[in-house]
């Protein structure tokens, strides 16, 4: 049968029932996508209700990070990427950019003893293993706050990997000082000595798209418009917010508000085109899609079933031992608090 003769959704449908498989979408997936899904949710949600679901299979539309996580976290369960789509932000940092952040610090007179790593979700299994081994942990858009809170319990300084915004964006919330670690300057600098939380230099291309004149240009057109931004935003836009949070967050506060309520989103485009028909607008005069996200369509989607059907499926995630377990442990602390 040609996939031109056949009804997508009917065969994916089919697929699901009779194979022991879970189809998992993160917001950001393209809408045709993420109704087939049996779990949605952000990082943090995926993360927790995939790993308790029973099926042997789980089909992972999202990005590579979030197939990864799954799998440190069980690797018994077989995770299938319909496209080994990877997260800009992730691809940022690997483990030779992690070691070489620890060595400017030393540099700069900070003791590794006195550095507490925190990895954002949004990294390699790599990272989370190095961040592991050293004692740290993971957090996720919807935790950090919690996380760095717990963290700095340790008397240490906080390394917050890959993403500057987040970590500032928390340490400002916190009233924290931050300094930011680029590894294409490695010189020595006395200012991470006084920093609570040391940034690495990575940032997602998706929302470095809003500006504050976005906002600006919003708030004057329609001056009773509430600004709600994710947190991967420049602190600048932050700042400038009626409120920040993750993509779950983002989503029950909009869907909390009054119907005439206007309203203008600083995230990934899918996700906000889905959430109202009136009265909410995009923060950006480009489109805001993920690209890699938006890489999985229906026809993948069908593919990857297809091919555990046919008992040889595509794009599995496979991890290596050491850092499968050492990855786990700083998902778990995480998932501990
Ligand atoms: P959430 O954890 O808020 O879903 O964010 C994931 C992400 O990649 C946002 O760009
Ligand atoms: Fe990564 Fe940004 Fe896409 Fe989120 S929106 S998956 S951080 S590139």
């Amino acid at each position: 049968m040609s996939l031109n003769s056949i009804n997508l959704v009917e065969e994916i449908e089919r697929l699901k029932r009779e194979l022991d498989v879970t189809v998992v979408a993160h917001f950001y997936q393209k809408d045709e996508v993420f109704q087939l899904a049996d779990i949605t949710g952000d990082s943090l949600e995926l993360a927790k209700k995939t790993v308790s679901s029973d099926s042997e299979f789980v089909v992972f539309c999202g990005v590579g990070f979030m197939g990864e996580s799954v799998k440190v976290l069980n690797p018994e369960k077989r995770v299938i990427m319909p496209k080994m789509a990877c997260c800009s932000m992730a691809q940022m940092i690997d483990g030779n950019y992690y070691d070489k952040s620890i060595e400017i610090l030393q540099k700069s007179g900070v003791a590794k003893e006195n550095i507490m790593p925190i990895t954002y979700i949004n990294s390699s299994a790599e990272v989370k293993a190095k961040v592991g081994e050293m004692g740290g942990m993971v957090c996720t858009s919807s935790n950090a706050e919690m996380i760095i809170t717990n963290a700095l319990d340790s008397g240490k300084k906080i390394l917050f990997v890959p993403d500057r915004c987040l970590g500032q964006n928390i340490a400002n919330k916190m009233g924290l000082k931050s300094s930011i670690v680029n590894i294409l300057d490695d010189r020595a600098d006395e200012v991470h000595q006084e920093a609570d939380v040391i940034c690495y230099d990575g940032f997602c291309s998706v929302h470095q798209l809003f500006s504050t004149d976005d906002i600006d240009f919003y708030r004057e057109k329609y001056p009773d418009i509430l600004v709600a931004v994710h947190p991967e935003c420049d602190p600048a836009i932050v700042e400038k917010s009626d409120f920040t949070g993750s993509t779950s967050q983002l989503i029950k506060y909009i869907k909390d508000l009054p119907e005439d309520q206007k309203v203008v989103v600083g995230t990934e485009f899918n996700m906000v085109n889905r959430l109202r028909e009136k009265n909410t607008y995009v923060l950006s005069s480009t489109k805001p899609e993920c690209p890699t996200m938006n890489e999985t369509t229906l026809e993948d989607l069908y593919r990857t079933l297809k091919s555990i059907e046919d008992g040889e499926p595509f794009y599995e995630v496979e991890l290596d031992s050491t850092v499968q377990q050492n990855a786990k442990l700083a998902l778990e602390r995480m998932l501990a608090l």
